[in-house]
């Protein structure tokens, strides 16, 4: 090329000069790479300076070999040196961007958690499934005879009454949104064999006003026993049992008489607590009784061989009492900063 001197140790010496000046001046690896092919590479000063080897006298030639070797080893050198480097100080500084705190708190999205009515339904499941009773489920729409009929309510008993039950249309196919968890017993009678030690969760519906100690959609616990022998004492001592561990070794409960038509004898169910609010005191929890002797015989079970007891308790009412929950309300409308008041449980 024309602008090439002619070989001589000084224009050698100028080119590695220039070449270990850009090397060292290049401050990344894409930069050393432009230094190279300018420099070292085909085209550079110094491969051009090479390229004249040829035309150089053969008394010479020795001579200028040796020098051009030494500057390509020099380039050569300076170049593979800064490569290092570079490339060390680029991971360095790669770790660098990319260091992680480990102990930095995250920002993590939050999980959604049990509702306390969920909670406290599988804590009273798992107090019966412990003493060895199954779990049974029935439709939450269900046929009035489920609901009313087999479980001995007069045709013209008060509950059946439009203004007290969901019917669903049309009217004449006898569909109502259950009231109670009780049809369950005999769902479970006429499905299951005896000896029978259910416990009958699930949600039931009234037409009742949405206010603090009443919902119209709620959930309750039914319990049903049949077997042989089976009398009050066994239902007071379940039902002891259940309240001790649901409100602590000191909670009792006691039988007051009642009506209902699905039990005979039947009983008000009270519990009793030293620290509830306000002080120890009685509060009304439930219902029990003996199953009625109608009540079995529509499920197909001789009274004279068999006998049962069942109980039935609202959820939300054992929660506010559990818990002093001062309106149910807030257990419906799904605020979670009620529900985050009894635990993150997942
Ligand atoms: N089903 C009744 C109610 O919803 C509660 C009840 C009372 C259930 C007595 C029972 C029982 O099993 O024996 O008010």
């Amino acid at each position: 090329m024309s602008d090439t001197p002619e070989i001589s140790p000084e224009a050698v010496d100028a080119a590695v000069h220039a070449a270990l000046a850009a090397i060292a001046a290049a401050s990344s690896t894409t930069e050393l790479k432009a230094a190279r092919s300018a420099h070292s590479a085909e085209a550079s000063p110094l491969a051009q300076l090479n390229a004249q080897l040829r035309n150089v006298p053969n008394d010479r030639k020795a001579e200028f070999g040796k020098l051009m070797g030494q500057a390509r080893g020099r380039v050569g050198q300076a170049l593979a040196a800064r490569e290092a480097e570079l490339a060390e100080s680029e991971t360095a500084a790669k770790l660098e961007a990319e260091r992680i705190d480990i102990t930095a708190v995250g920002s993590r999205a939050r999980v959604g958690a049990r509702h306390p009515i969920s909670l406290l339904q599988e804590q009273v499941a798992d107090i019966f499934v412990g003493m060895g009773w199954e779990i049974a489920e029935g439709p939450e729409l269900e046929h009035e005879w489920f609901n009313f009929d087999a479980l001995n309510f007069d045709v013209d008993h008060p509950a059946r009454q439009m203004q007290d039950t969901f019917f669903v249309d049309p009217v004449e196919r006898h569909l109502v949104m259950r009231t109670h968890t009780s049809p369950v017993q005999v769902r479970s009678m006429l499905e299951r064999e005896i000896p029978i030690y259910v416990l009958c969760p699930g949600r039931v519906y009234r037409t009742d006003e949405f206010d603090a100690t009443h919902l119209p959609v709620f959930t309750q616990f039914e319990g049903l026993v049949v077997d042989k022998g089976i009398t009050m004492a066994h239902l007071k001592g379940t039902l002891d049992h259940a309240a001790r561990v649901l409100f602590g070794p000191e909670a009792k409960t006691r039988f007051r008489s009642n009506f209902f038509p699905f039990t005979e004898p039947s009983a008000e169910l009270d519990l009793w607590h030293p620290t509830f609010k306000g002080g120890a005191r009685w509060i009304e929890w439930g219902g029990c009784g003996m199953i009625n002797a109608n009540v079995l015989r529509a499920a197909g079970i001789d009274p004279e061989e068999y006998s049962g007891f069942a109980f039935g308790m609202g959820i939300e009412r054992t929660l506010m009492f559990r818990s002093d929950v001062q309106d149910m309300r807030d257990m419906a409308e799904g605020d979670i900063r009620f529900s985050e008041q009894f635990g993150m449980v997942v």
